[in-house]
């Protein structure tokens, strides 16, 4: 791989010894997948945040990145904590835990990355722009990115996003590169699509049946943004895409390839109802990915003046929840009872034993609340999640 003159300054340690451990592991990645160049990224998303998932030893890591590391891209963020915040011990966390997850925090904010916690990291302002080049981790993020924005990332980790942010440059392989970019199923939906729950489902059909492979999407007249950042995160969940183009929707123009890929209404309910373990539930979680100020909206007229009988958690990055809390709709929905937990999400909290049955219109929060938490699950749209929280 051809180095420029600074960043072999990096590699001989000259910027510090946090810039020069980040650009062996980006030289590393590189020469794994034959890149012959670094490029410059302006834009950061870092997974690996919550004290949950990576531990003493990702802690230990990152305190020692912070003693002379510092960022390079401003427009870094981070994927949610293993906590709220401001409101931990309200939603029963452990204080050792939420204390070593402060001191990652502080580590990363000591590196000068943005702490504000969150996959949906396009709600509150890092967006980048069509065709930049940019290191993002979460998979539902880097997929929006990629396919929505038309921006172009690799599925990073949180260590070599961590990398990127640091030295302001990424490997130049994968999807960076244009021909990279381009489709090797089209899939033809022949379904009325139109509930958030109906896209995750499409997004567990096309992941379990093409795997990692690009689509182009065909038949889907119109969604709104956040029944799209669902279908990112199902497709990224159940597949490992990293990439899809939707006809005449997405930004990306694109061929049609000649492997096809039919999916009916019927596949839709069958993958919905492949989510449906009890009907005995003790947790409502909404916000998988990251809730909007629609979606909370939403919840606030629909809790307004009624009271919930259950655990209704809502989980959005902290500063859509000032919005809400501008608007009023955070005081409709505390007096309801239900409670926000920010920064934070039902994946990478330690929720295993704390909930039996999970009702939740995110197919991706039905996987890891399964697989994870070993919650028993249900998808179901908005409405029927408040039914069953008001009853
Ligand atoms: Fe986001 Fe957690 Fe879901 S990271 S996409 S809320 S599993």
């Amino acid at each position: 791989m051809k180095l420029s003159k600074e960043e072999k300054e990096y590699l001989e340690g000259k910027h510090g010894n946090a810039a020069k451990k980040a650009m062996e592991i980006l030289v590393a990645l590189g020469k794994i997948y034959s890149a012959k160049r670094l490029i410059t990224v302006d834009s950061v998303q870092i997974s690996g945040v919550s004290y949950h998932t990576i531990g003493d030893a990702g802690l230990e890591l990152l305190e020692d990145l912070a003693k002379d590391g510092k960022i390079k891209v401003p427009l870094t963020t981070l994927n949610p904590a293993g906590i709220d915040i401001e409101n931990w011990q309200c939603l029963g966390i452990d204080k050792n835990f939420a204390e070593k997850q402060q001191r990652i925090l502080s580590a990363f904010k000591k590196i000068g990355v943005i702490v504000s916690c969150t996959c949906t990291p396009y709600l509150i302002g890092n967006i980048p722009k069509y065709g930049s080049h940019i290191a993002w981790s979460e998979s539902s993020a880097v997929c929006f990115a990629n396919s929505i924005i038309g921006a172009r990332t690799n599925r990073e980790s949180g260590l070599s996003s961590l990398a990127s942010a640091i030295t302001g440059k990424t490997p130049d392989y994968g999807l960076h590169i244009e021909k990279n970019r381009k489709p090797k199923y089209l899939v033809e939906v022949k379904a009325n699509l139109t509930d958030i729950t109906d896209f995750g489902a499409l997004g567990k059909i096309i992941g379990e049946k093409i795997g990692g492979e690009i689509p182009l999407i065909r038949g889907i007249s119109d969604a709104d943004l956040d029944e799209l950042k669902s279908l990112c995160a199902s497709i990224a969940t159940f597949g490992g895409t990293a990439l899809f183009h939707i006809k005449d929707l997405t930004p990306e123009k694109v061929k049609a390839p000649k492997k096809k890929l039919y999916i009916t209404s019927a596949d839709i309910e069958k993958a919905k109802n492949s989510f449906f373990d009890t009907n005995e539930y003790d947790f409502i979680a909404i916000g998988c990915p990251h809730a909007s100020i629609t979606e909370i909206q939403q919840i606030a007229s629909a809790l307004d003046g009624k009271m919930v009988k259950k655990e209704f958690w809502v989980f959005c990055a902290r500063p859509v929840k000032k919005i809400s809390d501008l608007m009023g709709y955070t005081e409709v929905i505390e007096k309801a009872g239900a409670r926000f937990a920010c920064d934070t999400c039902m994946a990478v909290a330690p929720l295993k034993g704390r909930f039996n049955g999970m009702i939740t219109n995110s197919a991706k929060a039905c996987f890891y609340g399964r697989g994870s938490n070993n919650f028993k699950v249900r998808l179901a749209t908005l409405e029927e999640c408040i039914k069953v929280a008001l009853n």
